[in-house]
């Protein structure tokens, strides 16, 4: 007897517009469950509404998504803060709320979630905080830190609710090789021993190779190449030509 395993993530012929610009042009792509897959493609292809269409923040205009079996548009109300609160993003930027510490900032999404035990915050707190190595910093605000701290402040804000997929947009972007690295790291170690469904949207070729297994490369509107990274590395010439910068197409 063979068991299909229900992709987490699951997009079919999407197509998404603004006004004229017709941005996604039929996708079609399968997350499965604990894996890390890469997201490459040049500036403005449409990345980042592919992370927003996953968690309800950006309707499709044709097509189906679907995140464990649920159809995202269909979804409204709790249902949808449901989704969102099983869906951990790290958006482009970290965006922290520069008013509010630390703390108030990871413990964000268990308040909004109804969570009002203080104790129970206070624990989830440090815990995250140790996941990320910076622990005992609850009481400072966004501007006391360093890009790279704001990133993993981020990444323990996105974390505090459990997630069972993560969503990042260019983690690593504007940070130091030893910052990168440990994002990347995180990244590996939150997928291996949480079992966390992620999709990395990333320019670094480097940090792509180090955390995924999997490439997809979104170009013109749809998935131009997806596979084991050996394979499209090496196969695929839209692959070739983007990692080497030789890139000639017009989005
Ligand atoms: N809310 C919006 N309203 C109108 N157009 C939008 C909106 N969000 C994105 N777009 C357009 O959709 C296209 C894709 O945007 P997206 O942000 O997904 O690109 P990206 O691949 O993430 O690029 P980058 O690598 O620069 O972050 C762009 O042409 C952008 O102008
Ligand atoms: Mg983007």
């Amino acid at each position: 007897m063979t068991t299909t395993v229900q992709p987490t993530v699951e997009f079919r012929n999407v197509h998404t517009r603004f006004g004229p610009n017709h941005v996604h042009r039929g996708l079609n792509f399968a997350l499965q469950p604990g894996e890390v897959t890469t997201l490459l493609g040049p500036s403005g292809a449409g990345k980042t509404i592919i992370l927003k269409l996953i968690i309800g923040l950006v309707r499709q205009a044709e097509g189906s998504v679907k995140v464990m079996g649920q159809e995202v548009a269909d979804l409204d109300g709790p249902d949808l803060t449901a989704l969102r609160v099983s869906t951990g993003m790290l958006f482009q930027g970290a965006a922290l709320f520069d008013s509010l510490s630390v703390f108030e900032n990871i413990a964000y999404g268990l308040r909004e979630r109804g969570e009002k035990d203080e104790d129970k915050l206070n624990h989830i707190v440090t815990e995250r905080l140790r996941m990320v190595g910076l622990p005992g910093i609850e009481s400072k605000l966004p501007s006391q830190l360093s890009g790279g701290q704001r990133k993993r402040i981020g990444l323990a804000r996105a974390l505090a609710t459990s997630p069972k997929i993560m969503l990042y947009d260019e983690p690593t972007t504007g940070l130091d090789p030893t910052s990168t690295r440990m994002i990347d790291d995180l990244i590996i170690t939150f997928a291996r021993e949480q079992k966390i469904t992620s999709l990395v949207v990333t320019h670094d070729i480097q940090s792509a190779r180090r955390v995924s297994d999997r490439w997809m490369l979104l170009s013109q509107g749809v998935i131009a190449a997806d596979g084991p990274i050996g394979e499209v590395s090496e196969n695929n010439q839209l692959v070739r030509d983007f990692v080497s910068g030789s890139w000639k197409e017009a989005v």
